[in-house]
């Protein structure tokens, strides 16, 4: 379930956290289940809410909000006593997952990036969320036609089969192009019958990369399905999604296989520096959703004053000055477009270069202000 929400707005802030408990208690029937998933969202909420600036009065009305609902929690807890955390219910790995130390930075000749599986990846690719049936199907092939090699979809997107339709209606071979797909949180329970479906919707024999979605319940046995599909040949590369460095901490020690790649909100008013840096020193790609702020948030990153100025003076337009920003801090670049001259004009950004006071100036836009809630 993807949910907008404006954090300026303290009222949808509050509901969208009441709809996500309701969410999980309407989906996860079991009684331990509904815990685990709600505690978890929980704790995801403080930490965003730690990480957003908000007034002290609404600040006080979440924390009540919060409040309440842990106390509906903890009631619920003393009645389950006993109930495994989910990721205590899987075995331990035979050994932590090692911290590959590969070079991850791109190379701009060759637009790609190696990643710590061996694999090389495309540096800028088109991504499909809310894209659906023929927009999608014409979206993909006409960013294989443009050059594209990387295409961004997950099951939730619920746009897998048009992806697939795409990438065969652009003639392109197949094992030229790097797919992406992402499990989400209702699959994490049956991880390899998902993946198997994920190959079937997709109509391939290999998946590129997939990425947990979103941390929760389960998601260590997914992870562990996904690095057995590695070793069957199914997938190549596996990552994760919305995993920030505590969500990582804990995961790492409980797996094998280190992630290659990690996909999380990232534009100039949220730009991450330190999970940025945390994570390329582990080894591993970060690649950005949201590149250019997300639906209804674009115009405001292209009208900024000094990312239309520096726009102005390389003769290139805002999205394409903020997406060579991202390649130039060493992020993967996934824009979402259906409309094919922006597409094509998104692929257009390799014979020109920020410099060093470009780079500086968008660095400074930083606003820690996130789009979305996870
Ligand atoms: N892992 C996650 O949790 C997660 C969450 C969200 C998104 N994602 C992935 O990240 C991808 C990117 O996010 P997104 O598509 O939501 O947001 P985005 O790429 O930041 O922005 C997409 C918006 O930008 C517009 N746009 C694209 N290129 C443009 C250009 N050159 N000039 C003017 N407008 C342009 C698009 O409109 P037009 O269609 O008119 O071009 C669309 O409205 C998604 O598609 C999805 O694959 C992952």
């Amino acid at each position: 379930m993807i949910i907008n929400f404006n954090n300026n707005n303290s009222v949808s802030f509050i509901s969208h956290i009441q709809k996500l408990i309701n969410f999980n208690f309407r989906i996860m029937p079991e009684k331990n289940t509904i815990m685990q998933i709600s505690d978890n969202i929980l704790e995801h909420a403080f930490k965003k809410i730690k990480s957003i600036s908000i007034k002290a009065a609404v600040f006080n009305k979440i924390i009540n909000t919060v409040f309440n609902s842990f106390c509906i929690l903890s009631l619920l807890i003393s009645f389950s006593a006993c109930s495994p955390s989910s990721t205590n219910n899987v075995e331990p790995p035979a050994s932590p997952a090692k911290s590959a130390v590969s070079d991850v930075s791109f190379n701009f000749d060759t637009k790609t990036v190696k990643l710590n599986s061996g694999y090389e990846m495309p540096v800028i690719g088109l991504g499909t969320y809310s894209l659906k049936d023929d927009i999608c199907v014409n979206s993909v092939s006409a960013a294989l036609k443009n050059g594209y090699r990387l295409i961004d979809t997950a099951y939730i997107y619920h746009n897998e089969e048009s992806v697939g339709k795409g990438i065969r209606e652009s003639g392109v071979p197949r094992e030229e192009i790097f797919i992406t797909t992402k499990l989400y949180m209702n699959q994490y329970a049956d991880a390899e019958n998902a993946i198997n479906e994920a190959l079937k919707k997709l109509d391939v024999d290999y998946i590129d990369l997939i990425l947990l979605h979103h941390p929760g319940a389960h998601d260590i046995k997914a992870y562990k399905a996904m690095e057995k599909a590695v070793s069957e040949g199914k997938i190549r590369s596996i990552g994760l999604s919305n995993y920030y460095i505590d969500e990582l901490e804990d995961f790492l020690p409980q797996i094998t296989i280190m992630p290659a790649l990690i996909q999380n909100e990232i534009h100039p008013y949220y730009q991450e520096n330190e999970v940025i840096k945390y994570m390329l020193e582990k080894g591993i790609v970060m690649e950005a959703w949201y590149p250019l702020g997300g639906r209804g948030h674009t115009a405001e990153l292209f009208n900024n004053e000094t990312i239309a100025e520096i726009a102005k003076v390389h003769n290139r337009s805002s999205a394409q000055i903020i997406l060579r920003w991202h390649l130039q801090k060493g992020v993967v670049a996934i824009p979402g477009s259906s409309n094919p001259e922006h597409i094509k004009e998104n692929m257009n950004i390799f014979d020109f270069e920020l410099t060093a006071e470009d780079m500086k100036k968008i660095n400074s836009l930083d606003r820690n202000e996130k789009h979305d809630w996870y």
